[in-house]
């Protein structure tokens, strides 16, 4: 029994990990991300992108996204669409340049709806808004919040709708895990967009955790979210150390965290499924950005799996 059998077990969509198809000539890997006991769901963890997928104004590049596009269809597993609208990873002429509101306001539109128009039929879900707020709830200073005000939020998601009507749309935050002022920002943007006739079908919860840091209140505020009319998902799970090497008793904190987050889940019918932000420490997003920190993924960089492995298959057999 696998990640993926135990959501399913569990009546949830499905378990899934993002992943990069530069690390799948690493057979190891690449039989484990195929498995469809362990994983229903893959995230591009970089190619669909602006950078990526719209390199120069107006000219668009799935070559890169169509590869893990053609893998989920090959393999059977649902496709998470990340993302439309970010702030980072943008290409130069749009990170550089300066855009009247006018001018703005078409390109992200335009970029809406080419990208999700391309993968018509093939994405569960997308977050066409990642990371909007700050950590305090106030908008990010970003080049889109900076021209369009709060406009670009039903322009992006608008474009999305008309683009792939069958795709769930959602709104994408990390540090919105427990209640604070970052989550209730984002509850009331959701109410706002709803009151206005906005599309808007979900939240993602990216998860990206401490051992031992968890907030309490994970489960409460997934029910909060739900409440809107909305489902959530857990997208870009994993729970890092800040000291390397971990402990044993370390790695059994991880692995009642892991079940902690998981059963929350769990516990909330519209909680659709569980992504890890990839499943090995080997290709962690997280050393890289914090130098000593890390072995955040349920298997570790030899593919030994760890506790929080169990952890996962427990925290979907409670109730
Ligand atoms: O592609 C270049 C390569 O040509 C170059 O040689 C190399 C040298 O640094 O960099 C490569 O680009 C890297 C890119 O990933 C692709 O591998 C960037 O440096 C690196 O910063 C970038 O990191 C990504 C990060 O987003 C950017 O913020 C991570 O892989 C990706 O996992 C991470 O994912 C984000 C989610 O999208 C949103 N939520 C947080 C999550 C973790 O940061």
């Amino acid at each position: 029994l696998g990640l993926n059998d135990a959501a399913k077990a569990a009546k949830k969509l499905y378990f899934g990990t993002a992943t990069n198809a530069d690390q799948w000539n690493d057979t190891t890997y690449y039989d484990i991300l195929k498995d469809d006991a362990e994983f229903g769901q893959i995230t591009p963890a970089n190619v669909m992108k602006w950078f990526d997928t719209e390199p120069e104004p107006g000219v668009f590049n799935f070559t890169d996204g169509d590869v893990i596009a053609n893998f989920a269809k090959r393999t059977g597993k649902k496709l998470r669409g990340h993302n439309c609208v970010w702030y980072n990873q943008l290409p130069g002429w749009l990170q550089n340049g300066t855009f009247t509101r006018a001018e703005l306001a078409l390109i992200v539109e335009r970029h809406c709806f080419e990208l999700v128009n391309h993968y018509r039929g093939q994405v569960y879900s997308w977050d066409v808004i990642n990371e909007p707020f700050n950590d305090d709830g106030t908008w990010r200073s970003d080049i889109f919040y900076n021209t369009l005000n709060t406009t670009y939020i039903p322009l992006a998601l608008r474009a999305a709708r008309l683009a792939d009507p069958g795709a769930k749309l959602y709104i994408n935050d990390y540090n919105i895990e427990g209640t604070g002022a970052k989550a209730t920002a984002l509850k009331n943007l959701v109410k706002d967009l709803k009151q206005h006739g906005v599309p808007i079908d979900g939240v993602g919860i990216q998860g990206h955790m401490i051992v031992g840091e968890l907030p309490t209140t994970i489960q409460q505020n997934m029910e909060e979210f739900t409440a809107l009319g909305i489902e959530v998902a857990v997208t870009e799970l994993d729970i890092r150390f800040d000291a390397l090497p971990p402990t044993a008793e370390g790695l059994a904190q991880q692995k009642a965290d892991y079940e902690t987050f998981v059963q929350a889940c769990n516990a909330v019918p519209r909680c659709v499924g569980v992504t890890v932000w990839d499943f090995t420490d080997k290709f962690s997003w997280v050393p890289s950005t914090f130098p000593g920190q890390g072995a955040a993924c349920p298997w570790d960089e030899n593919y030994t799996k760890k506790p929080a492995y169990d952890g996962i298959i427990e925290g979907f057999r409670s109730k």
